[in-house]
């Protein structure tokens, strides 16, 4: 089928030779697979051929500009074996062209981009806006051009086109929680040159959470000798087996600040700013390990937490913690500590923005303790919200003494929000509508849509995971929802929390491809988004993962299993597929399913008796989804009430 329509596009395309195809939301023309899909696309016959002596011209003394060719000529060398060369000013193929008058359409990270046989033109106001162009320039080559070693027999041809683009917010981020499972400087690296691919511009790095505490902080040392080791477990995160009584804390690790600085300087080279969180007053075990003083049980015996249960979860939010995971909000020794930690922080980061967390803090400990009841009353503090509040608004004072603004989730609105606190809204898109209104400036990145560790496909073949999110549901998503006022609104963020992702292969296939759903949804004007046709990009774009060696998740090809009681109390399955045209085979008699068995074509009354039901998708007389059996009593669980 894609063939298919790649071809009835050419034909088209050539029987308006003379008109040529200008094409605008659908930008999977012949040969042209772009994600995010610019504003606006003008195809034309014929293409620019990339070889050995293509050259580039960048315009004098603008270091800047020359260092984005350069990362040009290092994308291409791996797959094509050509090193390009690039001079200031002259005539050459490929031109990059900072405008002396800036184009108002593009503002700060547009750019126009031009191909035609022979000539490539790239302008922007900005160095930012010509690294965008960058990116979509390599997105018109051949996929093969991702590969990490040379491909024989390939014409690097790119069609030739008219772009013009600029993204639709200044806010386009992922999150990255290291603290859960630690990973490496390298991997970090590798994940952000990724992001820069689909033009992601915001990096928020969650370094410190109850499982360790990831960033070196020369003041305080034993947040990273002790906080950022524990037990190894390898089970179900949250029901791992407790630390032993004298079990060596082998697993972890943390980022020097030497690490740290190479990795920001490696992000502001693909225009991605870095946001640090450190996760308080909750989510902090791993800090009381280290320093058991600061919390109002002071409980010497805490350990970084390797994935153990430690607190029970009643529904709606609520929740109750077992070990205190809290800083004590009533201790001048907690600002000192925090004092030093962001004092650090400001420095070895050049964002304007310092996360602090503030998410799921549980105040039982505090409420239950006699000196924070004295302090309560003292202060005219109501409740733990307000408390929480307290401390919030002292750690705003403190962000704000290093010349950096506060950013938290959007608890942080409990209790009266702090003077120039951002929000990020999680828990839907409730706390955004309410900051907006505040006159706060927020961030989109609502659970469970934008929850990159949420299950993307049929559950049983998926991480063990409270919730779904399916790239779908992740297109079609509004993330602005009615009642928000947009003003305030910085942009949008998909969070890739890692509870139950231990290694790098899983971080790629929670990642992609919702994370390119996210890209075209925060970049791409809405009016121009269309699932039909993002669809077969996205299927375009696996094939240039494929080249990357990135581990993109399939899962779109398993079907969406229903299960109801029919009136006469019979399991019925309805089964149905996020992507077109597949085919599903099922058995109810424990045979695997394949094309030469039943295709499913309406709901289908489970018999009694049966033990299985199985089934498989194809596309085109191919398997192209996961072998999926699910036991008679997974059935009966799923039953829609
Ligand atoms: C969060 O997911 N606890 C922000």
């Amino acid at each position: 089928m894609m063939l298919n329509r790649k071809i009835v596009i050419a034909i088209l395309c050539a029987m308006s030779f003379a008109l040529s195809c200008t094409q605008h939301n659908n930008v999977r023309a012949q040969n042209i697979s772009l994600i995010p899909a610019p504003v606006s696309l003008k195809q034309e016959p014929g293409h620019f051929l990339l070889t050995n002596t293509t050259t580039i011209s960048v315009p004098a003394k603008q270091p800047e500009v020359a260092r984005i060719a350069q990362y040009l000529i290092d994308k291409i060398k791996p797959a094509t074996g050509y090193t390009l060369t690039s001079s200031e000013g002259g005539k050459a193929h490929i031109t990059f062209t900072l405008n002396a008058k800036p184009d108002a359409r593009l503002g700060k990270e547009g750019y126009t981009l031009h191909t035609e046989a022979g000539k490539v033109d790239i302008a922007a106001n900005t160095p930012a806006g010509l690294f965008y162009g960058v990116q979509t320039f390599l997105q018109l080559l051949p996929e093969e051009i991702e590969s990490t070693t040379p491909v024989r027999d390939v014409e690097w041809k790119a069609a030739a086109v008219t772009i013009l683009d600029y993204p639709r917010f200044g806010w386009r981020g992922q999150m990255f929680d290291v603290s859960r499972h630690f990973f490496t400087k390298e991997y970090v690296k590798k994940y952000i040159d990724r992001m820069a691919r689909y033009k992601m511009n915001r990096f928020h790095w969650h370094l410190t959470d109850d499982n360790g505490w990831r960033v070196e902080i020369k003041s305080l040392p034993r947040l990273t000798s002790v906080g950022a080791w524990r037990v190894p477990r390898v089970g179900t995160f949250g029901s791992n087996e407790p630390p032993k009584a004298g079990e060596a804390a082998t697993d972890g690790g943390f980022y020097t600040q030497a690490d740290i600085k190479e990795i920001v300087q490696y992000a502001k080279d693909r225009y991605i700013e870095v946001l640090p969180e450190i996760d308080v007053p909750g989510h902090s075990m791993a800090a009381l390990a280290s320093y058991p003083e600061l919390s109002v049980t002071n409980d010497t015996t805490l350990k970084v937490n390797p994935g153990s249960s430690f607190s029970t979860w009643f529904g709606n939010g609520k929740f109750e913690m077992h070990l205190d995971n809290t800083f004590d909000p009533t201790d001048e020794k907690v600002y000192q500590f925090l004092d030093k930690v962001f004092t650090e922080i400001a420095a070895m980061f050049p964002f304007e923005y310092i996360h602090m967390g503030g998410d799921e803090c549980y105040k039982g400990f505090w409420e239950r303790d006699k000196g924070v009841q004295a302090f309560m009353k003292k202060k005219n503090i109501k409740n733990g919200e307000e408390l929480q509040a307290y401390f919030v608004k002292r750690v705003d004072r403190i962000i704000q003494s290093k010349k950096k603004k506060m950013m938290g989730w959007d608890e942080i609105l409990e209790g009266g929000i702090a003077p120039g606190a951002a929000v990020m809204s999680w828990r839907g898109t409730k706390g955004g509508i309410e900051a907006s209104h505040l006159k706060h400036p927020v961030v989109m990145s609502p659970a469970p849509v934008y929850y990159l560790d949420m299950y993307q496909g049929e559950r049983s073949i998926e991480p063990p995971v409270y919730s779904s999110a399916r790239l779908r549901e992740v297109y079609t998503f509004n993330l602005l929802p009615a009642g928000i006022d947009t003003t305030y609104v910085l942009g949008a963020q998909g969070n890739l929390w890692t509870e139950q992702i231990p290694t790098e292969p899983q971080v790629e296939y929670m990642t992609y491809p919702r994370a390119l759903a996210m890209a075209e949804s925060f970049w791409t004007p809405e009016k121009h988004k269309s699932w039909e046709d993002f669809l077969p990009r996205v299927e375009d774009h696996f094939k240039r993962l494929d080249a990357a060696h990135i581990n993109y998740a399939r899962s779109i090809y398993d079907p969406i299993i229903a299960v109801k009681k029919n009136a006469a109390g019979k399991l019925l399955i309805e089964l149905s597929t996020e992507v077109p045209g597949l085919d599903i085979y099922y058995t109810v008699d424990n045979t695997i399913p394949n094309q030469y068995y039943p295709r499913y074509t309406a709901p289908v009354e489970y018999p009694d008796g049966a033990d299985n039901f199985r089934l498989i998708t194809y596309r085109k007389g191919e398997p192209i989804g996961h072998l999926i059996s699910l036991k008679t009593e997974d059935l009966e669980k799923r039953v829609k009430k």
